[in-house]
């Protein structure tokens, strides 16, 4: 792939060319962000599942390496999903004296066969661009459903712990280990809130709440088919207390971590310092992901988002948690196009060509009445050069609710669904909404209130057409008090 292909993101990791989904083994070790991913390196479908692997220095431009796990044969094992963690201290007993200690990367990844799924050891002694497997599983519980291990620290507990997905009994199993070799189970989450058919690629972690020292635990479980969204592929999440063995959460409120329908299988990474909490998704669903008409890759990764619980009051709810998605500080690539601190009624802003786009709006409900007749609502579109396709994002203020709608947009088939929307949290004293988008060729990442709640929809506009303008109208009682709008570089040419 050249990168400069009709459809091709800017500001996204995409592989250069086939078939990729969920990140894998994100960590940052010497320096360096690290993000494996599944990749099929000889189709653009899904098949020879490897880990493909890229680094980052900013989290924003990415240099592309050689798959670091491959299988041993083109009939598999392949190489599903699973993490990375660094055994500095080579409790692991597979390093020796010459490995730097900041070098000993160990993957735990799901090696696949029809017959079954397992987890499975590999280590890296060059600092994970290359890796050993260890002969035989670790953990083997002659299951064909049984995947997606994310192993972390657990700093109190002196030990490392791993989340594992027993997928289509809904169940997640949590294991400590001394030695990331021998694994013994501790407890068992799941049969609550969102089932769907399966679940998967599940991680644990703490964050801290906003404006507190309190740190809660947070339990993600990306569910598929049957997600509540689309029927596909969607990601849920619980917060709780985690003892080092079992996992409690605090509700059984089903949280979504994403109101579109492109965000799956994200998980967090290891070892970020500043105790910062940084997350990466694949913005894809398997409903439809092997039909996109993109060539010669298919699927991005998510920008990557930093995590913060916040507090917040969602309509007719009393005061809960939920996450916050704060995307990477994109500035680097930014100039800006157009600013206004003048409340504008509606405006039309052509885009740069090239790369992609970010734009903030701050919608404000001006009439008092909330009850109002009207539905009070803000519409931003985002439209091809000759208008033909186009995408908008919606908010309806007397409803409380914001919505993604790309039935306009172009390339569609049965199942990829039209509208995907959600209740959003608007102040009882300040009826105002922020809408925060970055528009990448055919990726939307939408936060909405400074991203309490989240939307990520691909989108294809027929025949290549790029988004080339944006148009916003506001009823009768809202107004857009500032707008602005920043083009952005690509990070590939
Ligand atoms: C999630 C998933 C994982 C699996 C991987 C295979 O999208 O199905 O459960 O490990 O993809 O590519």
């Amino acid at each position: 792939g050249t990168y400069n292909e009709p459809l091709r993101p800017q500001v996204h990791y995409t592989p250069s060319e086939n078939f990729s989904n969920d990140p894998n083994g994100l960590i940052y070790a010497n320096n360096l962000y690290h993000v494996y991913h599944q990749w099929n390196a000889h189709e653009n479908k899904p098949g020879y599942q490897n880990w493909g692997h890229a680094t980052s220095e900013d989290l924003v431009h990415w240099k592309l390496h050689p798959p670091a796990i491959t299988p041993d044969s083109e009939e598999g094992p392949f190489i599903f999903s699973g993490s990375a963690v660094i055994d500095v201290n080579n409790t692991s007993g597979v390093f020796n004296d010459t490995t730097a200690p900041e070098n000993r990367m160990v993957a735990l990844y799901t090696s696949a066969t029809d017959e079954k799924q397992t987890q499975n050891l590999a280590y890296s002694t060059d600092g994970g661009y290359s890796y050993t497997k260890r002969p035989g599983p670790v953990i083997d519980l002659n299951n064909t459903q049984f995947r997606d291990p994310k192993v972390f620290w657990y700093e109190a507990g002196s030990k490392w712990v791993m989340i594992v997905s027993l997928a289509s009994q809904h169940e997640m199993i949590i294991y400590e280990s001394a030695n990331l070799i021998d694994w013994t189970e501790t407890s068992r989450f799941g049969n609550v809130g969102q089932l769907g058919y399966e679940y998967e690629c599940p991680d644990l972690f703490p964050v801290k709440v906003e404006g507190s020292d309190e740190e809660k635990w947070v339990l993600i479980t990306s569910v598929n088919p049957g997600a509540i969204r689309g029927g596909g592929s969607g990601t849920s999440y619980f917060i709780g207390d985690f003892d080092g063995k079992a996992f409690t959460p605090m509700d059984l409120t089903v949280r979504e971590m994403d109101f579109g329908f492109d965000n799956y299988a994200g998980v967090t990474f290891n070892n970020v310092p500043d105790e910062k909490r940084l997350w990466m998704g694949w913005n894809s669903n398997w409903l439809y992901t092997g039909q996109v008409p993109t060539e010669p890759w298919r699927s991005a990764l998510s920008l990557i988002h930093e995590l913060s619980l916040t507090k917040v009051n969602l309509t007719h709810q009393q005061e809960t948690l939920m996450l916050r998605h704060t995307p990477v500080d994109l500035s680097s690539l930014a100039s800006l196009v157009k600013q206004t601190t003048t409340p504008m009624s509606s405006d039309s802003i052509d885009f740069p060509s090239d790369g992609a786009i970010d734009f903030t709006a701050d919608l404000a409900m001006t009439s008092s009445s909330s009850d109002s007749a009207s539905k009070s609502a803000s519409r931003i579109t985002i439209e091809s050069e000759d208008g033909q396709n186009s995408i908008e994002i919606g908010v309806q203020f007397a409803d409380h609710i914001a919505y993604i709608n790309r039935g306009n947009a172009g390339w569609s088939n049965a199942v990829f669904g039209n509208v995907a929307a959600t209740s959003i949290t608007i102040p009882e004293d300040e009826q105002k909404v922020r809408v925060r988008a970055i528009v990448d060729h055919s990726q939307l990442e939408v936060f909405v209130q400074d991203g309490i709640h989240l939307a990520s929809m691909a989108f294809f506009f027929e025949d290549g057409r790029v988004p080339a303008r944006l148009r916003y109208t506001n009823d009768e009682g809202v107004v857009t008090e500032s707008f602005k709008l920043e083009a952005l570089k690509s990070i590939w040419q």
